[in-house]
């Protein structure tokens, strides 16, 4: 009697947020050029980075590979949360818990309850009266790296969301950063966020430090990358994906990585409701409505929101002159409102400062990510 068949096998794609993928597609250069810059010394570029990308193009995947980098060199991670509490939760919380996986002594009186709160304050524990100065992020961040440096090692301090963070929080950071690198400390900062909030935040006062940080446009990844990315994913499954199924998918996600992962989970499960073994260029087509739909859900729809009506109107206008997403003539948007070019000048600057459009070339617009005309175009009730 032949064995009952098992279940089929896990599927190995990703198509969240947030995730690690199973295979990484591209951001090599990326990682090992941190990864240089660590191993540099104070001074290279690489210790300051801020990366800003769209929605789903994998911002909070390359932090955690660099964190992964950092941590491969004996380097300890702290990571940093945009909201109310960012420098307090880092030096009431983080920053102790963290000195206190490394040994540090004031670290374990500081938590045992003693009332020494402050770091550094060995003489100061010997004379009750004299009390120690409140801890700031400074204080602490020297103390992190003074227990690191006979070890060869540094911290690399993480902010995702970098958007959402207050900007004197981001201040804060950003000083006690720039205060122990000046001082040839280890330290290393990496922030990412969407770009409009980003370009918002250098905008403001006392950022001046990261106007000067490397900064990481975020892009797709090319179509080999895309090609080996379906490929080795699948194989890392189990299943093995035609070259023409894997040349389908390519064209179907545009190298863009929250699509790539639905096209090929969607396959996946396709193939599993087929019954078949491996993913073939039929079950990438039989997905493709679909996954462009999960994307619109996805990123399309959460992005149009709060977007004014006279934007609105520009983006018809775009998706109509161009329902495959490609470039347009400003001049031929305007014709279309039947407005004068310099009458749609000021949604042109707000839709691209909220990265929904890019400039291909100049005097044109393009939709930013993939299969946003056809959103709109499905979606006739979001016209104004
Ligand atoms: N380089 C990559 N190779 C393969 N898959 C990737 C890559 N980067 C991201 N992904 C996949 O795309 C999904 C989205 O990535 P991620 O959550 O990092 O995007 P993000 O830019 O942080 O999005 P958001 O702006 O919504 O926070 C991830 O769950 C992951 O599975
Ligand atoms: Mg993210």
């Amino acid at each position: 009697m032949a064995p009952a068949p098992g279940p089929p096998p896990r599927n190995p794609f990703r198509p969240t947020f947030g995730v690690s993928p199973t295979v990484l597609a591209g951001r090599s250069s990326l990682l090992t050029a941190f990864e240089l810059g660590l191993a540099e010394g104070p001074g290279s570029p690489y210790r300051a980075l801020i990366i800003s990308g769209a929605r789903g193009v994998g911002k909070t995947v390359v932090l955690n590979e660099l964190e992964d980098t950092a941590l491969r060199q004996g380097w300890v991670h702290l990571r940093a949360y945009p909201g109310p509490e960012m420098t307090a939760t880092l030096v009431r919380t983080s920053i102790p818990e963290l000195l206190d996986t490394l040994g540090s002594p004031t670290s374990r009186r500081m938590l045992t309850g003693g009332s020494i709160a402050g770091v550094g304050s060995v003489t100061a524990a010997a004379d009750p009266a004299h009390r120690a100065p409140e801890p700031t992020l400074i204080t602490r961040l020297r103390e992190v790296a003074r227990i690191l440096a006979p070890r060869g090692a540094g911290v690399l301090i993480t902010l995702d969301e970098l958007q959402s963070a207050d900007p004197g929080h981001l201040h804060d950071l950003a000083t006690a950063v720039q205060d122990l690198m000046r001082d040839n400390h280890d330290i290393a900062f990496v922030a990412a966020g969407l770009p409009a909030g980003v370009a918002d935040l250098l905008q403001q006062q006392g950022t001046t430090f990261l106007r000067r940080a490397h900064r990481v446009d975020l892009a797709g990844v090319a179509p080999a990358e895309a090609s080996r990315l379906f490929a080795d994913t699948a194989e890392s499954g189990g299943r093995t994906m035609s070259a023409e199924a894997v040349a389908e998918a390519v064209r179907l996600s545009h190298g863009y990585p929250y699509l790539m992962q639905v096209v090929g989970s969607m396959t996946w499960a396709q193939a599993n409701l087929q019954g078949a073994d491996a993913l073939t260029a039929g079950h990438v087509r039989k997905v493709s409505g679909p996954a462009i739909e999960r994307m619109g859900l996805q990123i399309h729809a959460p992005s149009f929101q709060g977007v004014t009506g006279q934007q609105m109107r520009l983006l018809y206008a775009l998706a109509e002159l161009s329902p495959d997403n490609g470039p347009v003539r400003t001049g031929d948007i305007a014709a279309r409102l039947g407005l004068a070019p310099n009458a749609i000048s000021m949604a042109r600057e707000a839709l691209l400062r909220r990265s929904l459009v890019v400039v291909p070339s100049y005097g044109h617009l393009q939709f930013a990510l993939p299969y946003a005309a056809h959103h709109l175009l499905a979606h006739p009730h979001l016209r104004p």
